[in-house]
């Protein structure tokens, strides 16, 4: 059954080389760098980058537990990428570029950390599939609510669609560019309640839907893909692979 790192792997396994240096952007837990770890093998290596300390301790703590030598973390804001004194074979980031205020300089900075002919690797989803699950009406809701609480934080929820155009006005030469539609059946069940329980606050906090909305929303849920005989489209991730 798919999961969410099935996109990701397919990207990786199309770009990354073993002996390869990657820098990832927005490495959170590290879901991303233990992946990409796992490819360039022990000649190569992996730095993590994030902004947030409780994130970065979290993957350090997974590095203690794993005791892989060719992974290290560091905290920096993507905006002053300029500060790293290396290069890199290649350079990705999953998830990151829709939070960041102005992703084209983020894009122009980390160009200047490529080595020549250095890929860069991009996931981002999109929110275009929002109106493609007419039968699941309640299901809809919960993905609007989510999209639209990620848009009111500044987040920019048509990213995916617009790598091509960042990439290109960056001068990097686009390898491959793809989107996969995320599917969730009875089987799979979905993680929509359990997403919803994580924003709470802060779809309150932007008054996007009240407590109660969203506790009406959670309990339809079950029954509504229970009696589907559909596949819910979850989410469209969109991925590419760009060459310096
Ligand atoms: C949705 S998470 C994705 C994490 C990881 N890439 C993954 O796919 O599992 C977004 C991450 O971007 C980081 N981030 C956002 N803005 C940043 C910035 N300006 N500099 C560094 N990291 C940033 C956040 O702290 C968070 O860990």
């Amino acid at each position: 059954m798919h999961n969410r790192d099935t996109f990701t792997q397919s990207l990786l396994a199309a770009s990354i080389k073993k002996g390869m240096t990657v820098l990832d952007l927005g490495c959170g837990t590290g879901d991303v760098t233990f992946l990409a770890a796992d490819l360039v093998g022990e000649t190569g290596s992996v730095l993590g980058l994030d902004i947030s300390q409780p994130m970065l301790d979290m993957a350090e703590e997974r590095l203690t537990q794993t005791g892989q030598t060719n992974i290290s973390f560091q905290k920096l804001d993507l905006e002053q990428l300029d500060q790293l004194d290396r290069t890199f074979d290649l350079i990705l980031a999953r998830r990151v570029l829709m939070y960041l205020p102005g992703p084209a300089q983020t894009l122009s900075l980390a160009k200047q950390r490529l080595k020549e002919g250095g890929l860069m690797v991009f996931q981002e989803s999109d929110a275009l599939g929002r109106q493609l699950n007419p039968d699941f009406p309640q299901h809809s809701r919960a993905i609007d609510l989510i999209w639209r609480t990620v848009a009111a934080e500044g987040g920019d929820i048509e990213v995916g669609s617009k790598l091509y155009t960042l990439l290109k006005e960056q001068g990097m030469e686009i390898l491959s560019y793809q989107s996969e539609n995320v599917l969730q059946t009875q089987e799979s069940g979905s993680d929509l309640a359990w997403v919803l329980d994580m924003m709470q606050d802060r779809i309150i906090k932007h008054q996007i839907a009240s407590k109660e909305d969203l506790e009406e929303i959670r309990s339809a849920l079950p029954s509504e893909l229970a009696q589907s005989k559909k596949a819910f489209i979850r989410d469209t991730a969109f991925g590419i692979i760009a060459r310096k």
